[in-house]
């Protein structure tokens, strides 16, 4: 299979802003895509363009007519890019309002008596929604406990916990903490084999970035993202909710359209940043593929990332360029274990005898851009189970080098070795 190291790979950074500087530290490697990847350059441009732009929606002049369509455009785009070839899409203030709008209208809407299912492994946005809204419309919130060893959940771990009653379910796709993916369509064919008519919504935002979305096979009823963590800007999230979440009583105005949940004038150039998120896979995609077909596109650009990612992975743990990997490191602990397969561009790690902070903070001085997850109300429910107070997130995505693998090993060495 042909390979994006294999000569695509200066190509690809082109096309993305500030990829080996950042404007106020200078040069430095970014291995921080897990709390916002870098942005594609046709995003600003883009963006600033629309910006510009002082004509609303709904009129009828030609500026008018061309938001419009460029919204539809990326409705659609955005619907191929997710692999749904039914339900709605729209953008809202960020994704953790989305998976509190979507959670919040699934529980209040569900018929009475039933349960509400999460894991332990999801982000405090869909816990603290799932917690609060089913307080306030009485449901009890049951919490699936994860794989602390494998860092990822499964079917089998929600099946002590689904029963019949349970009527909305929430799934994360990917720890954005241990950078273990899970499994969503086997846990959503689980809970409907037991409770058929459960809403499922799915927080897709850590996945999005590593590609492979087909909600068509998924079964489930929302899904949000957010785009600054998939090659778009800070400012919006995007969700999908399915024909029948679509209708569930939720805020629209009166006399709207019984599926619409936008609310106010639409920013135009949120959609229009969206449509260029899913330009650059199509493009990245032609390289992979002779299909003319977007989906088909989008699709080899998913296959071609994760296998980027693995390999920048693999390096990273098993070594790369005569510099040994962390794995043969004996004070680096790797959560989640060093041979998992459900893991996406992301290496969280420990080192004997140093914070996270101070592990960060020495690599920051190599020009390498890391993050340090705490035991507070973001990473607890990942950290405290394993006896840590922290952990140095290493968060990788397919426009990274082995070279910049090399050159972070070998930091980490020389942190190791001071
Ligand atoms: C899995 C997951 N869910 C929710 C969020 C919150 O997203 P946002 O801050 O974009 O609302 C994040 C952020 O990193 C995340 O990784």
């Amino acid at each position: 299979m042909k390979k994006i190291k294999d000569g695509l790979i200066n190509e690809i950074r082109d096309r993305f802003a500030h990829v080996d500087t950042c404007p106020e530290q200078g040069k430095r490697i970014f291995f921080e895509n897990a709390g916002g990847a870098l942005t594609l350059k046709s995003v600003v441009e883009r963006s600033a363009e629309l910006a510009a732009i002082p004509d609303n929606q709904g009129r009828d002049n030609p500026a008018s007519h061309e938001l419009v369509s460029i919204i539809n455009q990326a409705k659609s785009d955005i619907l191929t890019f997710f692999g749904a070839s039914n339900g709605s899409t729209f953008v809202g203030e960020s994704g953790t309002e989305l998976l509190f709008r979507l959670i919040s209208t699934a529980i209040l809407g569900a018929p009475d008596g039933g349960i509400v299912v999460g894991s332990t492994l999801e982000h405090p946005a869909s816990v603290s929604a799932c917690d609060r809204w089913a307080k306030i419309a009485k449901r009890e919130f049951v919490r699936v406990p994860h794989n602390d060893e494998t860092g990822t959940v499964t079917a089998d771990d929600y099946k002590a916990y689904v029963t019949k009653d349970t009527s909305i379910a929430t799934i994360v796709h990917t720890s954005p903490v241990t950078g273990m993916s899970v499994d969503v369509a086997s846990i959503a064919k689980l809970i409907r084999s037991i409770a058929p008519d459960c809403y499922i919504i799915v927080d897709g935002i850590q996945h999005a970035a590593h590609g492979g979305l087909d909600l068509d096979s998924y079964g489930i009823d929302g899904y949000v993202i957010s785009p600054y963590k998939v090659f778009s800007r800070h400012g919006y999230g995007v969700a999908w909710v399915s024909d029948r979440m679509s209708i569930l009583p939720h805020d629209r105005l009166i006399g709207s359209p019984e599926n619409n949940w936008e609310l106010g004038t639409r920013d135009t150039a949120s959609y229009a940043t969206f449509t260029e998120v899913v330009n650059y896979f199509d493009w990245l995609g032609g390289h992979f593929t002779d299909s003319t077909d977007r989906r088909e596109k989008i699709n080899a650009a998913s296959k071609a990332i994760h296998q980027q990612e693995k390999e920048l992975t693999d390096a990273m743990l098993f070594g790369v360029n005569g510099q040994s990997g962390l794995a043969s490191m004996s004070e680096v602990g790797i959560i989640g274990g060093v041979d998992n397969p459900q893991r996406e561009g992301l290496v969280a790690i420990t080192i004997e005898g140093m914070t996270a902070e101070q592990i960060v903070s020495a690599l920051s001085e190599k020009g390498i851009r890391t993050h340090a997850r705490k035991a507070d109300h973001y990473s607890g429910n990942i950290l405290k189970p394993l006896g840590l107070d922290s952990c140095v997130r290493v968060s990788m995505c397919h426009y990274n080098t082995e070279q910049e693998v090399t050159d972070f090993l070998g930091a980490v060495e020389g942190i190791i070795n001071n």
